[in-house]
């Protein structure tokens, strides 16, 4: 997220345009928490993790008394245009807001989840991605060690992405994902198969989220029907969204957020911006939210393949 807040502030910058930081997202916006930005403001910070700005949740930002103060703000402080960064629920706000007030709003998908329709990837992915494969390389040793199954939490709210991509990188004998939960008994599928045949120790990568039960709901499951295993239980939490990013991360972050005001420049408003085949590209706001992004297929099927 600090690439990305970096490279709006420089790239305003070359333009010619003023930049003020907006703190604690929306809540800034109505408690006037705002300051100049200018290029120092955002040196030194390309490799940091979380955000120089903070963030919070914002009720008040839900309710039309909440963002009619966040556009008083915005006028008192001569904010003409405004670079959202979040996810799902940052971009629903700039979605009703730019509607209900008329600004000029582009935002850039920063979410660990992946989960925003028209980005191939979104900012703090790829970083998340490769905590997930350090953690769960050393999970291994003692899971090989121990000949012990290992149920692996990972985060990703409703989305599948962290864990079917983690459980490929850690060579993973599954992943079970909500997005397929629905459609067959994945813990079932594993065991019918004699995913044990031919190893002693396995990890399995688990999506958190209600359709799935997360790690601990599997290990449950798997100690009542499967005893004879040695079972056990990691989440990983929140050291997921944390670190220094990576360098896909921060390239991908410095590009969308050069791209951010290269829109305005084209009259481009209520958009996100993505990245689709490495080419960036403006999705308006009404897809990147509502429209589901649907996991890779071929991706899963090399997963089954590769842990015979
Ligand atoms: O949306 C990003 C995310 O990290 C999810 O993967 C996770 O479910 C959630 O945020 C955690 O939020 P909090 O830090 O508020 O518990």
């Amino acid at each position: 997220m600090n690439a990305a807040i970096r490279a709006v502030t420089r790239s305003a910058i070359y333009n010619g345009l003023e930049v003020k930081g907006i703190y604690r997202g929306y809540k800034g916006l109505i408690t006037g928490e705002i300051a100049p930005f200018k290029s120092n403001n955002v040196s030194n910070i390309i490799q940091q993790g979380g955000t120089i700005l903070k963030t919070a949740r914002c009720d008040e930002f839900r309710e039309p008394e909440g963002r009619r103060v966040a556009f008083e703000t915005m006028q008192r402080e001569q904010i003409d245009a405004l670079v959202v960064i979040g996810g799902d629920g940052s971009l629903t706000g700039a979605r009703i807001f730019a509607q209900e007030y008329n600004v000029p709003i582009v935002g850039l998908p920063g979410t660990i989840d992946n989960d925003l329709y028209g980005t191939d990837t979104t900012i703090g992915y790829d970083t998340a991605l490769n905590t997930i494969m350090e953690a769960v390389d050393k999970i291994r040793d003692t899971a090989t060690s121990h000949d012990r199954l290992f149920f692996i939490e990972v985060m990703g709210r409703d989305a599948g992405f962290l864990a079917l991509n983690g459980a490929i990188a850690v060579g993973a004998e599954a992943a079970i994902i909500p997005e397929i939960s629905t459609e067959v008994d994945q813990l079932g599928e594993l065991f019918n198969e004699g995913f044990r045949q031919t190893k002693n120790s396995s990890i399995v990568i688990v999506a958190e989220s209600e359709i799935t039960g997360g790690a601990i709901g599997m290990a449950e499951r798997v100690k009542r029907e499967y005893p004879e295993y040695d079972v056990r239980v990691t989440i990983l939490g929140h050291i997921q969204r944390g670190g220094s990013p990576s360098a896909y991360d921060r390239i991908l972050a410095s590009r969308m957020g050069a791209a951010a005001i290269d829109a305005f420049k084209d009259d481009q408003r209520n958009v996100m911006i993505g990245i689709q085949n490495d080419t960036i590209v403006y999705v308006p706001f009404s897809k990147a939210i509502k429209l589901e992004k649907h996991i890779n297929r071929e991706v899963l099927n090399t997963l089954k393949i590769l842990s015979v």
